[in-house]
């Protein structure tokens, strides 16, 4: 059965992990190295140099967590992911990763206290300015609040602690009239899709249909502490999940 085919349940157990072709170990090994050894100079010049894929540096790759990244990507019919140690790290890369100084973005105001500070006070020291709409059911205070710099919207699926739920379909719809991508901190509704559309049919067909570039999922993996992923999606429709 090809991977594309694999059901949601196969994909949360395997995608992304090849089986060790030495010793055939089914669990995931915990690569707890910092570095890495090349074949000789050229391997090294041409890892370094990005002729060639492979292990470089862990802060750049690892492979334990390349599996995750990969599994957590299947999930969601994205791209890729990246995995990073913590919620804020998540939002800070994905913004900058977008937005530099002299730029904008727009924001719902329901949000998590830390965030909050991260967008009044961090980032405009970088010189990242940001709107909060007052009301972010109403989808035309999100258009009047896009400028001709403006490089994201940005909302949580479900907020912390309002718990208000983000119109994911409406929201994205208008980020992408203007061009931009939507940025989602999912970590309320678990880190799994399928706890995400089981939210709400406006989730549901967002998830489906729409185009939140960049997820973040938070959750605990196992006893190893938690960890924090970023996501990039691909527009355009992704396979539904079936819902019993
Ligand atoms: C909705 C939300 N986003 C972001 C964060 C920040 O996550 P972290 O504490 O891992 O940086 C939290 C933390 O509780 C949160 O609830």
């Amino acid at each position: 059965m090809s991977k594309n085919s694999w059901s949601f349940e196969t994909k949360q157990i395997h995608a992304g992990q090849e089986v060790d072709p030495t010793t055939g170990a089914r669990a995931l090994p915990i690569y707890s190295t910092t570095s890495y050894a090349f074949r000789d100079t050229d391997h090294a010049a041409a890892l370094f140099g990005l002729a060639e894929a492979g292990n470089i540096y862990t802060r750049i790759m690892n492979p334990t967590q390349a599996v995750v990244e990969e599994r957590i990507a299947a999930l969601e019919g994205g791209v890729g992911a990246l995995l990073v140690g913590s919620g804020q790290a998540a939002e800070t890369l994905a913004i900058l990763n977008l937005a530099g100084s002299g730029d904008h973005l727009v924001s719902s105001p329901s949000l998590y206290g830390g965030t909050y500070n991260l967008f009044h006070y961090t980032l405009p020291k970088l010189g990242i300015e940001v709107t909060f709409v007052d009301d972010p059911d109403d989808l035309d205070q999100w258009r009047r609040a896009v400028r001709p710099n403006t490089k994201a919207f940005f909302g949580e699926t479900i907020s912390n602690p309002k718990n208000d739920i983000l119109d994911l379909e409406g929201v994205s719809t208008v980020a992408h009239e203007a061009g931009i991508p939507l940025i989602v901190d999912n970590t309320v509704p678990t880190p799994l899709p399928r706890a995400a559309a089981g939210v709400g049919r406006r989730h549901r067909r967002a998830l489906g249909d729409e185009v939140p570039r960049w997820p973040r999922h938070r959750g605990r993996w196992g006893d190893r502490g938690r960890r924090d992923v970023r996501m990039g999606r691909q527009p355009g429709p992704v396979p539904r999940v079936q819902h019993p």
